[in-house]
């Protein structure tokens, strides 16, 4: 994957580095869409799910008629998806056939600290074991169990790599699928299922002239360039905009509501997404959920924007375009090829059942000011040191152990985040609710449990964060992976 050194600057209103493509690419909305399939759990007793999943190197049709090496759980991009029901504990064994150690996060999980893929708990490939001697720590050899208590309600999570140092490469080679939690209050709700419930993942990437996946490598550049920094530190942007892993697709839809669970699981774009033609009353989606799960009442959105991390769950009725009409997923913050993301064609408009319930959670309480013990300060700033680019949170890059926050367990606190440029800062064990941002409150996208906040450059944002759960040790970070790489990552130490 070697390149050398990439210039420019591209993709308005994200942070990086734009790598183009270096072979034609296929023409939008000529692929069909896919849906990951799921992984069916091994069968054992009743109160346990337990998942197999192997990390291995893969080769899959991205572009057509060429094939794309790749790094998957199970060998796909994306991998499978998992599912779980609340109260209900998962057990996932991870097995490492990648020639690289890796580290499994279960985004948005309410996870013990030993199993939540802290940087450097790793998972060794399997080849390495024989000969690797002891190792220290918390490192896993070949395989690794995952436990999940899964004590949290209905929500779109996602699991990916997170090893230090190599998050960015590792989830742009493929390693990234869903985990879609339910429980009781979400089945009841008269929402779509089935083949109308569809996760899209949002990736962007870029491709070389074989198919291989184009990503920028350190160790190249800086020995091309010494004491350069290379730009894409900034963040990796690819001129290609995959959903499910497919550029552009396009897919047939009945004139009916689908839950469309979006995902921005790209390393460092953001996305404004609006349906064109957009609908009669301008307003395309019915947020119902966030982050953390369901709202507790639903919003409606001409647009919504998602930052590197962030989910939305929303609910489009297309029986309210014409029978025939083309629907395009667009991307205000793209231009040209990554202008837009996917195509629905509409189908007849037929009777479903469903509807959108004017109170979806009744999970939710509203956190104030008062609730909070203590209020910190956490400054995501970028700064040149002679010669060498860091990365910092409050001055400093991540170190493994040293810790940026001691909240205590049970408590509840007030984070004042304030970023140079486009950070999204995502919290590991808790969701939180964001209080404000500059002078104004919660942006229109901003409601609900969030775990990751698009944190806007000169604009400060409040979040209240009540620590729950478990306490140990877990990171906090920017969710642009080229920025954590570079170390814009902190630990809290939950006591
Ligand atoms: Cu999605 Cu710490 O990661
Ligand atoms: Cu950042």
């Amino acid at each position: 994957l070697a390149i050398p050194f990439v210039r420019g600057i591209g993709g308005s209103s994200s942070t990086g580095t734009l790598l183009e493509s270096r072979r034609p690419l296929p023409a939008p909305f000529t692929r069909r869409l896919t849906v990951p399939p799921e992984l069916r759990p091994v069968p054992v007793g009743s109160d346990v799910d337990r998942f197999e999943i192997t990390q291995r190197p893969g080769q899959v049709d991205i572009l057509g008629g060429v094939s794309t090496p790749i790094w998957g759980y199970e060998g796909i991009f994306p991998g499978p998806t998992l599912r779980s029901r609340r109260g209900r504990p998962v057990v996932v064994t991870h097995r490492n056939a990648l020639p690289v150690p890796t580290v499994v996060h279960l985004h948005g999980g309410h996870t013990p600290a030993e199993h939540d893929g802290y940087p450097t708990d790793l998972l060794l490939p399997e080849p390495m074991a024989d000969h690797s001697g002891h190792n220290g720590g918390r490192t896993a050899v070949g395989r690794r169990e995952y436990v999940y208590p899964m004590n949290q309600p209905a929500a779109t999570l996602w699991y990916h790599d997170h090893r230090m140092d190599f998050t960015g490469p590792a989830v742009w080679r493929g390693l990234a699928g869903f985990h879609l939690v339910t429980d009781e209050e979400e089945q009841a709700l008269p929402l779509p299922r089935g083949a109308r419930d569809l996760p899209l993942m949002i990736a962007d990437r870029a491709f070389d002239h074989d198919g291989t996946l184009l990503y920028p490598s350190n160790t190249d550049d800086l020995l091309d360039n010494p004491g350069v920094r290379p730009p894409y530190q900034a963040g990796v942007l690819g001129d290609t905009i995959l959903v499910n892993g497919l550029p552009w697709p396009t897919t047939t839809v009945d004139g009916a509501r689908y839950r469309l669970r979006l995902l921005n699981g790209s390393n460092a774009r953001r996305y404004r997404l609006r349906l064109d033609p957009p609908p009669p009353d301008d307003r395309a989606f019915v947020q119902i959920g966030s982050d953390g799960g369901l709202l507790p009442s639903p919003i409606r959105h001409d647009s919504v924007d998602l930052a590197p991390a962030e989910r939305m769950d929303v609910i489009v009725d297309f029986g309210r375009w014409r029978p025939g009409q083309n629907v395009v997923l667009t991307n205000d913050f793209g231009t040209g090829n990554t202008a837009h993301v996917m195509r629905f064609e509409v189908g007849d408009k037929v009777e479903d059942g469903t509807r959108v319930p004017d109170r979806l959670s009744g999970d939710h309480s509203t956190l104030r000011h008062t609730d909070a013990v203590r209020t910190r300060r956490m400054v995501f700033q970028s700064r040149d040191t002679g010669g060498a680019h860091r990365w910092l949170v409050n001055g400093e890059p991540f170190q493994p152990d040293r810790v940026h926050a001691d909240p205590k367990l049970g408590t509840t606190e007030i984070w004042q985040l304030v970023g140079d440029l486009h950070h999204p800062i995502h919290l590991h064990l808790s969701h939180f609710q964001v209080l404000s941002r500059g002078t104004s409150g919660p942006r229109r996208s901003d409601h609900g449990w969030k775990d990751t906040i698009d944190l806007l450059p000169g604009e400060p944002a409040e979040i209240i964060i009540p620590f729950q759960d478990y306490p140990g040790r877990y990171v906090f970070h920017c969710h642009n992976l080229e920025h954590e790489d570079m170390m814009m990552m902190g630990t809290m130490r939950v006591a």
